[in-house]
């Protein structure tokens, strides 16, 4: 029976909750001494697992950008392809799917109803399932081939928070079982990637510290109408949901996109009326952590000079992100377990995105004082300057042609 406690509603109690719900999801089914996960409920034979040749994960809402994380996950840990639907869309779009592939449906309920047909549809496709749930016995849960709870305790408020969270904890699990049936991982690997995953628990605690300060930029932004919620790589699902929970619990409009996707046209929206909530988090001993980092500092400058506001999540201790942006939220630091690092484009950016980027500022800066040159009202930049790329480049030919000149008025070019 669910009970408030000493909080005054469901909803802050379940976000008090995640460390225990975390807990009781991650420890019954890791051995840090043997260096394995056990996932006995999984129910699909190892052969099988060893022959997959697709992951589809199918869900609804905030399941579904626990889904989006997932995929990050699975597809760094087993190299195997995953696909991400919305539950609603999946049949509209006939999935090509059938044997020697696995559907993975994810929702906390276990009846939503888009997510419970699109499981019925997979089956049909001959496809095998896994459910992952926090209802025991759901429906969901009934009808799949294996099932993975998560023991994320009942969750009463509609906005999904610890359940969210515990989601993601059995998808790492999952990520890192399959990685070990199919060999891809070594148990010293195992072990560091079990070691982190006990210590989350601990390090979601120390996050929870920072809720009078969430409090207080509630009171700071509650009469602001939209927000932009950004985040790169793993990050950006998890903006996704930033974005949702703040339309689900505030009725305010917000949307969450990936960081770099912001030169292509929500640029132009950013000044001061439009508040960023950016994840600009670094592990200074990842060099795709760093790269990243340097493109979200970059960004942030860029929302600076176009009288944006920014609150950014930041590792502990990054004293350039406070210094830059309006309201910093400190979390522990962490390595980043799941970092591409080997792309072309990463690898390539680096010395080339210097440049491009003062270049682009420069350009923007002339856009900037040209608009109140001109008496504008709001020094908000038009439309197409969002092309120009305030933040890093976003392709190889970005780099080549750090400034689109054709988007840019005659008389501004530089
Ligand atoms: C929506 C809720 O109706 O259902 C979301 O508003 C939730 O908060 C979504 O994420 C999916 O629910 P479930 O139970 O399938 O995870």
């Amino acid at each position: 029976m669910a009970d408030k406690g000493r909080f005054p509603h469901y909803m802050i109690k379940e976000i008090f909750d995640q460390p225990q719900g975390l807990r009781d999801t991650i420890q019954p089914r890791v051995s840090l001494e043997q260096g394995i996960v056990k996932l006995d409920e999984v129910r699909i034979s190892p052969e099988e697992l060893r022959d997959l040749r697709r992951i589809s994960i199918v869900a609804s809402g905030t399941s579904r950008h626990a889904g989006m994380a997932g995929q990050y996950m699975i597809q760094e840990l087993t190299n195997i392809p995953v696909d991400v639907d919305y539950a609603s869309e999946f049949e509209y779009r006939n999935p090509l799917i059938g044997r020697g592939e696995l559907t993975i449906v994810i929702t906390q309920s276990g009846e939503t109803a888009d997510t419970t047909a699109a499981q019925r549809e997979a089956r049909a496709k001959g496809s095998r399932t896994i459910a992952i749930s926090n209802v025991v016995d759901s429906t969901i849960a009934r009808e799949a081939d294996g099932v993975i709870y998560t023991n994320a305790g009942p969750e009463i408020s509609i906005a999904s928070t610890k359940a969210f969270t515990a989601q993601m904890a059995v998808l790492f699990l999952f990520a890192l079982y399959l990685g070990q049936v199919r060999e891809k991982l070594s148990k010293e690997q195992v072990r560091r990637y079990i070691r982190e995953l006990l210590d989350l628990p601990g390090k979601v605690d120390t996050v929870l510290q920072s809720a009078p300060e969430c409090e207080r930029l509630g009171e700071k932004y509650h009469k602001v109408q939209d927000f932009l919620f950004l985040g790169r790589a793993i990050h950006y699902p998890i903006a996704m949901d930033g974005a949702l929970k703040l339309k689900e619990v505030s009725y305010i409009h917000a949307e969450g996109y990936p960081t770099g996707e912001t030169k292509h046209g929500p640029n132009a929206l950013i000044d001061e009326s439009l508040p960023v909530v950016i994840i600009a988090t670094c592990d200074r001993n990842d060099a795709g952590s760093v790269l990243r980092y340097e493109k979200n500092l970059a960004n942030i400058k860029g929302f600076k000079e176009q009288s944006g506001r920014v609150i950014a999540i930041a590792t502990q201790g990054d004293e350039a992100i406070r210094r830059l942006a309006d309201q910093t939220i400190f979390i522990p630091e962490a390595p980043e377990l799941l970092s591409p690092t080997n792309d072309f484009y990463s690898r390539s950016s680096g010395a080339a995105f210097a440049h491009s980027r003062d270049r682009a500022a420069a350009a923007v800066r002339v856009l900037h004082d040209s608009a109140k040159r001109a008496g504008r009202g709001s020094p908000a930049l038009p439309g197409k300057v969002g092309n120009v790329g305030v933040g890093p480049p976003s392709s190889v030919s970005d780099l080549l042609h750090p400034i689109k000149t054709a988007e840019v008025p005659r008389r501004l070019r530089i």
